[in-house]
């Protein structure tokens, strides 16, 4: 929208491609929220299922090389993302849409796809509430359809309950870490007429290492209700930056447009974002930490008698045997912050998997608690 004199290449160059520059980790202060305070001496903050390694140090130097573009509106830096994540995705640039983080994504589908005329939202029970928020001020009701015993998306009960609108599958899912089997979600995909929208939400595709799991990107081709949204914010470890994005068909995507905030990404997460897609070394690394900090809590956890939910993603949840928001709440004055209360599972604890360190910091601290 804006005419820029920085060329794409000269652009893609400030994007952090020129290898010279030394990396820098800036210190982090954030701001304090009650639930988010971090940076704070101290406090161990297991609650929002963030990667405590952070972004690529490709992505550092990105950021660093991008001041100089602080002051241009990002078009630019837009297409160079949406390029590479077209390319990454096997699909057209008219197929992406990029968001401030995938909750905008989120925000978009409910508002393109919900609604008094659109239709309802179905949602498993418990799951990732954004979207709940999103579709209720649209007007939208809301339904929920409870987890099967195995904590997947009970997709039979949910297709019954939709008539257009959209049905928002969060594979793997928020709260419970458990996936929904691919067999299932194809089936149901193919199975579903037009008229309903499917969202699949692969926030944590990365950490998922199942054989029964699978992205659903490669069924966008066939299937123009279907809609995958990704983040940056997790794996990448972007979270404070803001960038997501989902793929679609282009018809599907022209209907979200109208409802899209023009720039809605920021030049310095658009750096990131981009670098961080050219460092090998990112998911590999993230992965096999998260995996070796997990394994690590789950046996200890094991060994005082408290049984997981089987994870697929980089927080795990497990059933205290008593309520959950005294424990919480305990746990806080010890310095440790876990998940918010999901009240379909009352007595279950959702928490982030950090560094070794900090889950250690969090089983004294839990072992304490549960005997006091
Ligand atoms: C399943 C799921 N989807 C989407 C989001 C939103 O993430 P972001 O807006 O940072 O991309 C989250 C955040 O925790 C999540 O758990």
């Amino acid at each position: 929208m804006n005419t820029m004199s920085v060329s794409r290449r000269k652009f893609a160059q400030l994007l952090g491609i020129s290898a010279a520059a030394v990396v820098v980790r800036p210190s982090l202060s954030f701001a304090k929220q009650p639930e988010h305070a971090t940076g704070t001496a101290g406090i161990v903050r297991l609650s929002a299922n963030e990667n405590p390694y952070g972004p690529s140090p490709k992505s550092h130097r990105a950021m660093q090389n991008s001041f100089e573009v602080c002051c241009r509106y990002p078009d630019e830096a837009n297409d160079v993302l949406i390029e590479k994540l077209a390319k990454l995705n096997g699909v057209s640039r008219d197929q992406i849409v990029l968001g401030d983080g995938s909750s905008e994504i989120l925000k978009l589908s409910a508002e393109a796809f919900t609604g008094p005329t659109q239709g309802k939202l179905i949602v498993a029970d418990p799951t990732f509430e954004a979207i709940l928020e999103y579709s209720k001020a649209n007007g939208a009701e809301v339904v929920k359809v409870p987890l099967t015993k195995s904590f997947a998306h009970d997709l039979p009960k949910m297709s019954s309950a939709a008539k257009n609108g959209l049905i928002y599958i969060c594979n793997p899912n928020n709260p419970t870490a458990s996936i929904t089997p691919k067999n299932e979600l194809r089936e149901f995909i193919a199975n579903t007429p037009r008229e309903t929208m499917i969202l699949v939400d692969e926030a944590y595709f990365h950490y998922a290492d199942s054989r029964d799991y699978e992205s659903m990107i490669p069924l966008v081709k066939d299937h123009p209700h279907l809609i995958v949204a990704r983040t940056f914010s997790k794996i990448y470890g972007m979270a404070g930056l803001r960038c997501g994005y989902c793929v679609a068909q282009p018809e599907t995507i022209k209907r979200m447009h109208p409802f899209q905030m023009w720039d809605s990404v920021n030049v310095m997460a658009l750096a990131a974002a981009s670098a961080s897609l050219d460092d090998v070394d990112q998911v590999a690394n993230g992965r096999s930490l998260n995996s070796e900090a997990k394994n690590f809590v789950t046996a200890e956890l094991d060994k005082i008698g408290y049984k997981q939910i089987p994870s697929q993603a980089n927080f795990i949840m497990f059933d205290c045997k008593r309520p959950v928001v005294p424990l919480i709440q305990a746990l806080k004055q010890h310095n440790v912050q876990v998940g918010r209360l999901f009240p379909a599972l009352p007595n279950y604890m959702r928490v982030t998997v950090g560094k070794k360190t900090e889950m250690e910091t969090f089983l004294t601290a839990f072992r304490e608690v549960m005997a006091s």
